[in-house]
């Protein structure tokens, strides 16, 4: 039987013209409105979401995503694409899951269309090299030295609330010179890229480019556990989310 990613890779149609015609259709009906006649991230909403704040809606033209499983600077996979449209991304985009697998397909194969990264060798994924690892006192201790000595507190804060010293200097921005918040690690039900210990993995190893938030992946080569104890410690700032 198939299942999950395996059902939704089986539903994938050909990269095509129809294809393409067929997900600028639906990008019409449901993404226009956010994102833009064009793909600019110009859209009549998007305006409302974003008009001197980050995030305003994707710039598709661009062809720099933050949701990625590849490293910064690369672009993101068909999957990577996939589960933000199943996902949404919380607080600014809805989930797109009540589309079809076929259709969700068909949107990404237009919005590649829009920039010339896609016309490049698709990125690979980085790997998640070993299993996490639990959260024990010891763990949460490492984690929040590293946490320190990192200077993640310089923008997420000192306990994690989103409010460190260059947050509240306002001297953050996004790629397009927008003031950008970090997130509050306190709540993970804003975590835009998942909030499950492997999630936060990656984006400790990707970063989301187009934004002050860098890949990790250079400075735990060869110590990548050191990483799980990273995560543990944001997970523990933060009480689980209940459905
Ligand atoms: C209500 C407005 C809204 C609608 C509708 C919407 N989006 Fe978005 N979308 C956003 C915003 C805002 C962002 C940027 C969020 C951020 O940067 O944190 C975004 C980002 C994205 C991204 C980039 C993710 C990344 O990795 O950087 C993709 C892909 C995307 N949208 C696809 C779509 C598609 C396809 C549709 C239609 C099926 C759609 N969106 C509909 C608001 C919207
Ligand atoms: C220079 C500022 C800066 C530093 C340093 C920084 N971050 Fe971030 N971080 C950000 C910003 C800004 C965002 C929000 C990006 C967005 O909303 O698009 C973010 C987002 C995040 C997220 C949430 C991603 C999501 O799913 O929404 C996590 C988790 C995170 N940072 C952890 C860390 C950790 C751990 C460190 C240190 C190892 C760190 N950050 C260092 C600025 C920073």
């Amino acid at each position: 039987m198939l299942s999950g990613v395996s059902f939704a890779q089986a539903m994938k149609p050909d990269d095509n013209q129809a294809t393409r015609e067929q997900g600028r259709a639906i990008y019409e009906r449901s993404c226009l409105f956010c994102h833009g006649g064009a793909g600019k991230g110009d859209g009549p909403a998007g305006w409302f979401l974003g008009r001197y704040s980050a995030p305003r809606p994707r710039d598709f033209t661009v062809g720099e995503y933050k949701f990625r499983t590849t490293a910064s600077g690369e672009a993101p996979t068909d999957q990577d694409l996939f589960r933000t449209l199943t996902r949404g991304i919380p607080g600014f985009m809805p989930s797109f899951a009540s589309l079809s697998a076929e259709d969700r397909w068909a949107l990404i194969a237009y919005i590649k269309s829009l920039s010339d990264v896609f016309r490049q060798e698709a990125a690979k994924p980085l790997s998640i090299g070993l299993p996490s690892i639990p959260p024990t006192p010891e763990s949460l201790e490492t984690g929040g030295t590293l946490y320190r000595s990192l200077e993640c507190f310089v923008c997420h804060g000192s306990s994690g609330g989103g409010d460190g010293p260059l947050a509240e200097a306002g001297s953050l921005h996004d790629g397009a010179g927008l003031r950008i918040a970090p997130t509050d690690l306190t709540n993970r039900a804003s975590y835009k890229n998942g909030a499950s210990p492997r999630d936060i993995y990656r984006t400790l190893i990707t970063g989301l480019d187009g934004t002050p938030m860098p890949s990790y992946a250079g400075q735990f080569v060869g110590k990548e556990e050191q990483l799980w104890h990273v995560v543990n410690y944001i997970l523990s700032l933060s009480p689980e989310v209940r459905p």
